[in-house]
């Protein structure tokens, strides 16, 4: 059978993580395939809530094998926590399986990332100071070490010698000695040991016996490297091409990306937002919505829905289908804007703007849609929504012409409408 990518249509934090838990029902592998624990995925079932920074969102199902694909960088410390805490919660984590591909983040990089943002000052990129940009940057430098350094003593110690005593020489008296460096992480290095595989043959091998994998990503087409708001992105690709290139699984193996957007947008950290709301609005979109960074509990950036934004994802990424979530939040809303292109300079844009000196200083145009004012979280079929919320639920699939097969209106699993097929 074969693979299906979820992927982030907007600046990360659309929900990811709890439409990762609805499709586990569908698949039998999860994989993250890009980032680190810059990410936050919720999951809420009942009174236990489980934030996931770099476990894949189907952990919590023992007939799932969650992958962390070679493309992540791992931080094995954040690892090894995050799976205690998950043991804590009751949950059997002997179904994660990692890369020995992976990248790893090290002390370092943890500091590189706080001293950058430092110096860039009132510039900085605002990034999560989980040392995930000097990870890649030292991985396209092939001065990474990565999960199968690990298992090399006198290879580990050559590697940071190099690294340490040359490249991050700033740092030496921050950095504990390299000698306790190479001890924590050989130390990491047992237990992580009987997860630690190929993690592309254990794919491939499974999609031709015909299961079917399901590859997540972490942040959001904005975020991308390549295709985001550069510079202030994220330092890896969260778009389909990096679900296959992070993952060791073939291009055609993909038959099917499910893009997630929220009913407004939001955003952490820098960068051009053009609906953002500094008003009443995106303070009500912030409170209700409960936007506060998973990872970082920095207030998120709140604004309207930008369908200029959505049609862009939808290209980068090839979406299939769409899930929307937090149609609730817009529940107290009597009018509902929605931006359907930019203005600057007289000129018109329906499509995103490659010059980002536009994106930055674009204009957008709104519609109003008519508010539902109704409590909308015990929805479970299309029909128990009000006819507005409706209408709003079909221009986003004008908008965008891609069919909403999912719209969530409230954390809990069961908080769900299913109107089409989300895996094929
Ligand atoms: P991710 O990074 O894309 O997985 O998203 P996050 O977990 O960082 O942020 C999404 C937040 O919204 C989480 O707290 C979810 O529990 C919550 N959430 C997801 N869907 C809905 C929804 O439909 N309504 C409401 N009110 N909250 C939701
Ligand atoms: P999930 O997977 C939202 C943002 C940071 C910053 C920029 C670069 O939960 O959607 P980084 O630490 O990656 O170098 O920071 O990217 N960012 C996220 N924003 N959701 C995330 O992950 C994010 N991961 C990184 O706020 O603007
Ligand atoms: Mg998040």
């Amino acid at each position: 059978m074969p693979a299906t990518v979820i992927v982030g249509a907007q600046w990360g934090d659309e929900g990811k993580g709890k439409l990762t838990d609805i499709l586990a029902d569908h698949v039998d592998y999860v994989v993250r395939y890009q980032g680190g624990d810059n990410a936050g995925h919720t999951i809420v079932h009942g009174d236990e809530t489980f934030k996931l920074h770099l476990i894949p969102s189907g952990v919590l199902y023992p007939g799932i094998t969650s992958v962390i694909g070679n493309g992540v960088v791992v931080n094995p410390k954040v690892l090894l926590a995050e799976i205690d805490e998950l043991n804590a919660q009751g949950v059997d984590t002997s179904n994660i399986r990692l890369s020995n591909n992976a990248h790893l983040v090290m002390p370092y990089h943890i500091l590189l990332d706080r001293a950058n943002e430092e110096k860039l000052g009132s510039g900085q990129i605002g990034t999560t100071h989980k040392g995930i940009g000097p990870a890649y940057v030292d991985k396209a430098s092939r001065l990474g070490l990565r999960v199968q350094d690990l298992y090399n003593e006198d290879l580990l110690r050559e590697k940071l010698e190099i690294v340490m005593g040359d490249r991050y020489s700033q740092f030496a008296s921050e950095l504990p000695s390299l000698d306790v460096i190479v001890s924590e992480y050989l130390g990491y290095a047992e237990r992580i040991r009987p997860m630690v595989t190929d993690t592309s043959l254990l794919l491939h091998r499974a999609l031709m016996q015909g299961q079917r994998v399901l590859l997540e990503g972490a942040q959001g087409t904005l975020l991308d490297i390549d295709h985001g708001t550069y510079p202030f992105v994220t330092s890896s690709s969260p778009c389909s091409g990096g679900a296959v290139e992070g993952s060791g699984v073939g291009v055609t193996h993909v038959d099917s990306v499910i893009g997630i957007l929220k009913a407004y947008v939001t955003r952490v950290g820098s960068g051009p937002f053009p609906t953002e709301q500094f008003n009443s609005d995106g303070q009500k979109m912030g409170e209700i919505g409960q936007e506060f960074g998973t990872t970082t509990g920095r207030k998120r950036r709140c604004g309207w829905f930008d369908a200029v934004l959505l049609r862009y994802a939808v290209r980068i990424n090839g979406i299939t289908g769409l899930a929307l979530t937090k149609l609730d939040v817009l529940s107290t809303f009597d009018t509902i804007s929605v931006c359907t292109g930019y203005r600057h300079e007289g000129i018109e844009y329906s499509e995103f703007p490659a010059d980002q000196r536009v994106f930055q200083a674009a204009e957008p145009h709104y519609e109003q849609l008519t508010g539902w004012n109704e409590d909308i979280s015990g929805a479970r079929k299309f029909s128990d929504l009000p006819q507005a919320a409706q209408d709003y639920v079909h221009r986003i699939e004008e908008l965008s012409g891609v069919p909403i097969v999912a719209v969530s209106v409230g954390p809990e699993k069961d908080q769900t409408i299913i109107r089409g097929e989300l895996v094929p």
